[in-house]
């Protein structure tokens, strides 16, 4: 029998061994060319030095060292779909998010063709100054139509779309306030508005009730912000609850249904649907059209005053190119055919329920998941959620390991998006391998021993 070593002693001691091993020049990689000038010993200069790298470093270092390949950046040689091949090895494939199989539908595809042939593959500058496409205009009424709210506006990047529309839209005598796990690009735009920023528990309308209650009044404008289905969790919030707050308080709400949109409801409607509320109780939808639009860029959509003043204002829109014709035409036939066709939607919903059932049924920890699209495996420790993440690779599924700091510490995981298109004999296979590889990897040597094992090979 093992001995478990406490995590810290563990991390500690990993820290150590690996930097011991590698020893202080060794822990960089060698000069790029010849002519490249080395910067002094000491010089803050060095890109090595920036905050982050080393701990980046010895990730990698350590990883190497137990023999796990790099998770991250591996080239498919397929489109982003239920099954992948890698290096010439077909896998079932739980890392993209084309949840309802949209990506190379022949409507989609075709609609991005013959945009492609009518306008090429680029809007070339700005809106504004270059000009809108009819494509644009399409899109932002198809989207616009979906929540219906008066108007939308479209940006080249989901995560922009956050950045630039927050920042736009609050100052510094306002405030935000966002569940405690939103997406980063809502964080980022909070800091660049200048606005406060505060917390609450994730979804706990209570605890978002308190901070209301007790700082609401020292600030002008408000905005609460929440998600459709949490991308690292799969749940959802009580968006009923929401609005009852933010009418009482007097806020803007704004929901970045993301991960809600093809998932969320019977029909895929999004947060609203599943909730049974309102769309129009919400003030912003936010969404990006590289999930379920099986394209990529964002929106917003709301009252006509908030998009033309984002469009006039915000730097994300203003300052950057137009949408590529073809991602813009290719979100709104996705769009189309996600409404046309709800049996996708109740596909990925079969497809998920049956992942979570078994999942639960091997004793696999999935948290408050709901089932749909996004279903984590959490494991707690950081290597070992990469430690599974590999030997899952080498048997034939590919999923991502999710660690601090995209997580809370401790709360590593493996994060299996669904899709329409897996099949049940598909989800069968991968839950009974993930129980039998993480079980064979705690009843196993810890990963520190492996690594103290190897250390006089
Ligand atoms: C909740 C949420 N909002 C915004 C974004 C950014 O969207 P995009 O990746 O399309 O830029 C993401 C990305 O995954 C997300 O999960």
């Amino acid at each position: 029998m093992t001995q478990p070593s406490r995590p810290q002693d563990g991390r500690a001691a990993l820290a150590s061994f690996v930097t011991n091993r590698l020893g202080r020049a060794n822990a960089r990689p060698g000069p790029a060319t010849a002519e490249r000038k080395a910067p002094a010993e000491d010089s803050i200069q060095d890109f090595e030095k920036l905050t982050g790298y080393r701990e980046l470093r010895l990730q990698r270092s350590a990883a190497d060292l137990i023999g796990l390949g790099n998770p991250f950046f591996r080239v498919h040689e397929t489109r982003a779909a239920a099954t992948t091949r890698i290096d010439g090895q077909a896998f079932s494939n739980y890392s993209s998010y084309d949840y309802l199989g949209l990506n190379g539908h022949p409507t989609v595809s075709g609609a991005a063709r013959k945009a492609i042939e009518a306008f090429g593959t680029s809007a070339s500058a700005s809106r504004i100054v270059a000009g809108e496409r009819p494509g644009h205009l399409k899109l932002e009424r198809a989207l616009a139509e979906h929540y219906g709210t008066q108007a939308c506006v479209i940006m080249v990047s989901g995560h922009a779309t956050n950045v630039t529309a927050i920042g736009a839209i609050l100052e510094a005598p306002d405030v935000i306030f966002h569940d405690a796990l939103i997406h980063n690009s809502v964080v980022t735009g909070a800091q660049l508005s200048g606005a406060q920023r505060r917390s609450f528990a994730h979804n706990d309308p209570a605890s978002l009730e308190k901070l209301l209650e007790a700082t609401r009044h020292e600030h002008r404008r408000a905005l609460i912000v929440i998600e459709g289905l949490y991308s690292m969790d799969g749940d959802a919030p009580d968006l009923a609850a929401f609005v009852e707050l933010k009418r009482r308080y007097d806020c803007w709400l704004m929901v970045d249904d993301a991960h809600g949109l093809g998932v969320l409801g019977r029909t895929g409607a999004g947060l609203h649907e599943h909730c049974g509320v309102d769309a129009a109780d919400v003030d912003i939808w936010m969404g990006t059209l590289s999930k379920t639009l099986s394209s990529c860029g964002g929106y917003i959509c709301g009252p006509s005053a908030l998009v033309e003043y984002l469009k006039c204002t915000a730097g994300g829109f203003v300052y950057s190119v137009g949408m590529s014709p073809p991602l813009a035409a290719a979100a709104e036939a996705a769009l189309s055919v996600m409404q046309a066709e709800p049996e996708r939607v109740e596909r990925l919903r079969r497809n998920g329920h049956q992942f979570l059932a078994l999942a639960k049924k091997h004793g696999l920890n999935t948290g408050a998941s709901l089932g749909l699209a996004v279903i984590p495996i959490i494991i707690g420790d950081s290597l070992k959620a990469v430690t599974l993440s590999d030997r899952l690779f080498k048997r034939g599924i590919n999923v991502q390991p999710i660690i601090h700091p995209a997580v809370p510490e401790r709360s590593s995981r493996l994060r299996f998006f669904m899709t329409s298109e897996h099949t049940p004999e598909q989800i069968t296979q991968t839950v009974t391998t993930v129980a039998e590889e993480l079980s064979a990897l705690e009843t196993g040597a810890t990963l520190i021993e492996q690594l103290m094992a190897r250390r006089g090979a």
